[in-house]
This record gives C-alpha cells, sequence and structure tokens, in this order.
C-alpha cells in the first residue's frame, strides 16, 4: 500500500484497509481481511453477519478496544496508531461510550452511582454532577429505580442504566455491541427505540452489532459482514439520508 488515502475530516471514523488477526497456537486467524468503511457524525449505524463474521472485531477497534493488525483506524480524523496509551484511554473515557451484551454494571454500585463513575472517569467537574446523573438516568426513565443496584433491576432497565452510563459524558459515539442479545424483544425494541431517540436528540453517533432482524429493520444504515469483509453496506441507498 505506497499510496495512503487522503483523510476526510468530515468522517467521525474511518478505516482504512483495516486488517486483524488473532494469534490461535501456531494459526493466524484473519478475523477482519482489509475493511473499508467511513462513518459520519450522527449515524445510526448497524453492523450485520453470521457468528463469528468479524462484528466485534471491527467494533472493538472503532472504540480503540484494540489496534489492527495492519490498515489505519482513524478517530475524528486522527490515526489512532499515533496515539499512546494513556492519550487512547482519555480518548475513550471522554469521546467514546460502550453498550455491552452483558451490561457490564458495577454491581456493589447503585445505578446511581454507576453513571456517576462514568461522569467522573471521564474527567467531568464536580459542580452539577448530581442534576447530570440524574437527568441521564430520568431520560432513559429510570427516576425512580437510582438506588437500586444491578442485580434488584430487569434486564431491560439495567441496559437502560448502561445507555445513562454512556450517554452521560456526552460523547460523540457510542458502541453497542449486541445491546438487546440478553433481551425479550419487547424490551429489545424499547432500547433500540430509546438509542434512536437519544440519536436524534443529542447527534451521538450510534454503531451497533446485531443477529436480530427486528434490530436490523430500526437501523439507518445496515453493513454487513461475511467471513471478515463487507459484502454489502446500504450508505448509498435511501435509507440511509436520514430519517
Ligand atoms: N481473541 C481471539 N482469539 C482468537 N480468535 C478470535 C478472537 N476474537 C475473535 N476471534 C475470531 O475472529 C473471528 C471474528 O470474531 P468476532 O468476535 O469479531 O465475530 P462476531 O461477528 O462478533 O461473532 P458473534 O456474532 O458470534 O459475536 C472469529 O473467527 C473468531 O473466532
Ligand atoms: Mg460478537
Amino acid at each position: 500500500m505506497s499510496s495512503a488515502p487522503a483523510v476526510d475530516s468530515q468522517l467521525l471514523c474511518q478505516l482504512e484497509d483495516v486488517k486483524k488477526s488473532y494469534p490461535m497456537g501456531d494459526l493466524l486467524v484473519q478475523a477482519l481481511k482489509g475493511v473499508s468503511v467511513g462513518i459520519t457524525a450522527g449515524e445510526f449505524t448497524a453492523f450485520a453477519g453470521p457468528s463469528g463474521s468479524g462484528k466485534s472485531t471491527i467494533l472493538n477497534l472503532i472504540g480503540c478496544l484494540d489496534r489492527p493488525s495492519s490498515g489505519r483506524v482513524l478517530l475524528e480524523g486522527k490515526d489512532v496508531a499515533t496515539l499512546g496509551d494513556a492519550e487512547l484511554g482519555d480518548l475513550r473515557a471522554r469521546r467514546i461510550g460502550f453498550i455491552f451484551q452483558s451490561f457490564n454494571l458495577i454491581p456493589v454500585l447503585t445505578a446511581y452511582e454507576n453513571v456517576e463513575l462514568a461522569l467522573r472517569l471521564a474527567g467531568a467537574p464536580e459542580k452539577g454532577q448530581r442534576e447530570v446523573v440524574q437527568e441521564a438516568l430520568r431520560s432513559v426513565g429510570l427516576a425512580d429505580y437510582m438506588t437500586r443496584r444491578p442485580a434488584q433491576l430487569s434486564g431491560g432497565q439495567q441496559q437502560r442504566v448502561a445507555i445513562a452510563r454512556a450517554l452521560v459524558k456526552k460523547p460523540a459515539l457510542i458502541i453497542a455491541d449486541e445491546p438487546t442479545a440478553n433481551l425479550d424483544s419487547k424490551n429489545g425494541a424499547a432500547i433500540l427505540d430509546l438509542m434512536k431517540t437519544m440519536n436524534a436528540e443529542n447527534r451521538t453517533t450510534f454503531l451497533f452489532s446485531t443477529h436480530d432482524a427486528m434490530v436490523m429493520e430500526r437501523a439507518r444504515r445496515i453493513i454487513r459482514l461475511a467471513d471478515g469483509e463487507i459484502v454489502s453496506d446500504d450508505a448509498a441507498g435511501p435509507a440511509a439520508a436520514g430519517a
């Protein structure tokens, strides 16, 4: 690859011929085989594809939880390979929110404290924190559940806490790896609708992965992966033009 493609500063995130392989004994598993894609601020985009197609791998690279084997990952025009671990950690804490399939809340903390911790880690000023945390929990419908611990909440309620935790620091990007996989279809639909409202109200970019057709149909753009490659991307289609 001699000619590096130009950086498009309009893009929130850009992957350029990204490959990722994992060592497995003597073998290398090629999880991504050269993926190029651009994500614009404000998108509500699903990565779809069968198990093992590379959805989590791509989200982990975009979220700076991992680094590519080759190719470039650019966030807000910055090549993440040029950032040290401290800078990457800072970027993750301030600019990216994560929502996981298994909610990943801290079990000994209340809903309020789980959200508050994320705000602290993002370096938000002490002043006004209580209102910001309360407002985040209110916005996901949990005004009456702030003092409950995760074990005292339903799966759908735990995922709402996770959404509040991701949103509270007002990140540019929220990454959600199969956010509805542990929820029944009614709660899954409600979580997706909530994410979509947050996307519309705050212009927060959402990238999520799913196997679920019901979740997929709520996406504005669907990028399909198979065997470590993008096989379709409806970004050019009418559905991508916005609501
Ligand atoms: N840490 C790892 N070590 C070795 N191989 C890995 C590792 N993580 C992922 N892989 C392999 O990389 C490929 C892509 O995995 P990935 O987790 O991205 O798939 P996925 O699309 O998220 O699948 P699922 O729908 O099951 O979550 C798979 O073949 C997987 O076995
Ligand atoms: Mg996965």
